[in-house]
């Protein structure tokens, strides 16, 4: 599989065949870096990573795996070069490209990482946007794996805010032959292009989509439930509202009560307790949801590696 040179914008761009690679590589490297052997295919590469949000595990782990791959990087906060306002994303791209060899941006807008990607020369990853974070959930995909084994035949149930999250989990749910059921309150659904293309991949791969305003309906059959945050980074001014009005979203353990028996719970962090999760079920599935945090280290990875 060839990957070099190509984005790492959408899991839209990205068939079960190239997804499937991505996973294999990220596991593969994952046990290497146990194992204590190092690579060095990114050896005197940089990554610039471009953030006009905050950020933990995106920022640590992209910089902790390029120098695990042999290379480097850096990082441009907001006030540095505040990306589309001090010059033209185009013209940050075109400087960008002569002297990266890949760069990372997470912002607001998905639009304006479609148009660094138009104009940049070398690979562009999408770190987060309003609207997808497809590292996150190519690292939610390897955890199912780990766990179960497989992904085709499982369930994943997603409870909350109809966001970022929620769109890409349907694109990599639905390649990967997963079924998947939305569950948010009404007015909150995920993004009606997002559902789309889902379904479009659900019609090859044979997974069943769900969008619906019943949490119990989701969970049925639920191997894994997976909630994020209903407030995010940009939308603070409506938290407040949302915190009253999600109430019913909760992933506390009496709606897991209705989910499988083997269910596990999945969270991309930051985690609010009392909100969106509760200390219990957070506490309970404690492991699984590091080792998830953990596996962006080695989902991207497996993306650098392969694009840069
Ligand atoms: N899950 C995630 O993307 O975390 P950060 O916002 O800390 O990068
Ligand atoms: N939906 C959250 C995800 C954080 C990783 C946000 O965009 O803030």
């Amino acid at each position: 599989m060839n990957l070099k040179g190509k984005d790492f914008l959408s899991l839209a761009d990205f068939n079960k065949e190239s997804l499937t690679y991505l996973l294999n590589l990220a596991t593969r490297l994952k046990q290497d870096n146990r194992m204590g052997q190092t690579h060095h295919v990114l050896n005197n590469k940089t990554l610039v990573l471009i953030f006009s949000k905050p950020s933990l595990r995106t920022r640590v782990s992209f910089e902790v795996g390029i120098r695990q791959l042999g290379g480097n990087s850096i990082v441009l906060k907001q006030d540095e070069i505040n990306l589309g306002v001090r010059e033209t994303i185009a013209d940050t791209a075109r400087v960008l490209s002569r002297y990266a060899d890949g760069v990372m941006i997470r912002t607001f807008d998905h639009n304006d990482v479609v148009e660094f990607a138009k104009w940049s020369d070398v690979p562009v990853i999408n770190g987060l946007t309003d609207s997808s974070h497809p590292c996150q959930i190519l690292a939610d995909l390897l955890t199912i794996k780990e766990t179960f084994g497989e992904l085709e035949n499982l369930k994943l149930a997603y409870i909350g805010d109809g966001n970022n999250v929620a769109n890409s989990l349907l694109l990599g749910c639905s390649t990967m032959g997963m079924d998947i059921s939305i569950c948010c309150p009404e007015g909150y659904d995920p993004d009606t292009v997002y559902l789309n293309k889902a379904e479009e991949f659900a019609d090859v791969s044979g997974s069943k989509i769900q969008v619906t305003n019943n949490p119990k309906e989701a969970m049925l059959n639920a191997n894994v439930v997976y909630t994020d945050v209903w407030a995010s980074m940009g939308q603070e001014a409506e938290a407040k509202k949302r915190k009253e009005l999600f109430k019913p979203y909760q992933v506390n353990s009496e709606l897991l009560s209705h989910a499988s028996d083997d269910v596990i719970v999945l969270h991309c962090l930051p985690a609010h307790r009392g909100e969106e999760i509760t200390e219990e079920v957070l506490e309970k599935y404690a492991d699984v949801i590091f080792e998830q945090a953990e596996n962006r280290l080695h989902a991207q990875k497996a993306i650098m590696a392969s694009v840069m």
